[in-house]
């Protein structure tokens, strides 16, 4: 363990050198509202728009940071739940052979009988009606994954057009709705390009501590390549501050580095440290029928306002 009080500062500036000259993303859709009040929480912002009904298909979001622990899967659920309480219809593909993301809703990954992986490997045609649960939010269902994804990195690879494969199960189901987020595993292997080629956004959560900035440069090198090579609408919606301790300098230290390498990408809502959080995992339940009441329940409502606001299409 490093403890952080004792990492000399030049560690942390020469990590942004690295990530302000890699990082500036191509296309990034400006924050077309500002609240004037970095960081407000509270529900004295415009209503949410409705959806045009003329728009059909979803608009697919991808939850990446190959570091595990800083809250992609956490952010699905919740911006989810809070998306669907807006009005949109969801679906949320765990698309990490852990399960968590299942787990959080109340699945248990054991005893699924078929999962996302049968609709990425199967030759034979799967409805994925069939494999598709509600959760317990109304408006929002699930594509349920388990550990039989972890073989699917390795099966997929002799595939042709193999990064195209989660876009093709996508695409069979894009019209039932509005908003898809796909929780990424930790990692930027096969999985991880077939979730950002399927996806029109890419939101990455940042845990506000020391290392937080450590392998974001690879992480946008792998979208810019994506980008280039495989799915030139994606676009970078913005970085999400998670964990953040206003009790700690530390935090907020971090977080300016944060700010200083990334400006306007990142989200003026920030996700406080909140022990909430983990007994929401518990229960099975997003945070906002929790504890609908709660602080975390008003950030995440604030992120998914942000979250509609940089995305027209959603
Ligand atoms: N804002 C938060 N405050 C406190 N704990 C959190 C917060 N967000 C997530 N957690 C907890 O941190 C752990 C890792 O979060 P998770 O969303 O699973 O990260 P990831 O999907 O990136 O691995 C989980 O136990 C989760 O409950
Ligand atoms: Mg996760």
């Amino acid at each position: 363990m490093v403890d952080p009080a004792t990492t000399p500062q030049e560690d942390i500036v020469a990590i942004d050198a690295d990530v302000e000259h890699t990082i500036v993303p191509r296309s990034i859709v400006p924050p077309s509202t500002t609240t004037g009040d970095r960081h407000q929480t509270t529900s004295d912002l415009a209503p949410v728009k409705p959806r045009d009904t003329a728009l059909t298909g979803a608009y697919v979001i991808a939850m990446c940071n190959q570091k595990g622990g800083v809250g992609k899967t956490t952010t699905t659920i919740n911006l989810g739940a809070c998306l669907a309480e807006a009005g949109r219809r969801v679906l949320l593909v765990d698309f990490d052979p852990q399960g968590s993301l299942s787990v959080g809703l109340g699945i248990n990954p054991h005893t699924l009988e078929s999962s996302v992986y049968d609709l990425l490997v199967s030759r034979k045609h799967i409805d994925p009606y069939d494999i598709i649960a509600e959760s317990p939010v109304e408006g929002m269902d699930i594509l349920p994954a388990n550990i039989d994804l972890s073989a699917a990195e390795i099966q997929l690879v002799s595939e042709v057009a193999r990064e195209y494969t989660l876009t093709r199960v996508i695409d069979l189901i894009r019209e039932d709705y509005d908003i898809i987020l796909i929780d990424c595993a930790p990692s930027l292997g096969l999985l991880t390009v077939n979730a950002l080629t399927a996806a029109d956004g890419v939101l990455i959560p940042l845990e506000c501590e020391f290392f937080a900035l450590r392998g974001v440069a690879m992480l946008t090198d792998t979208i810019h390549k994506v980008q280039e090579r495989l799915n030139n609408k994606l676009t970078l919606i913005g970085i999400l501050g998670t964990m953040y301790d206003s009790r700690t300098l530390h935090s907020k230290e971090v977080l300016d580095r944060v700010e200083e390498a990334f400006h306007d990408t990142v989200f003026d809502t920030l996700i406080r440290r909140t022990v909430k959080f983990p007994e929401t995992t518990v229960a099975g339940e997003p945070i906002t029928t929790y504890a609908s009441s709660s602080a975390g329940a008003a950030q995440y409502r604030a992120l998914a306002r942000e979250v509609l606001a940089r995305c027209p299409a959603a």
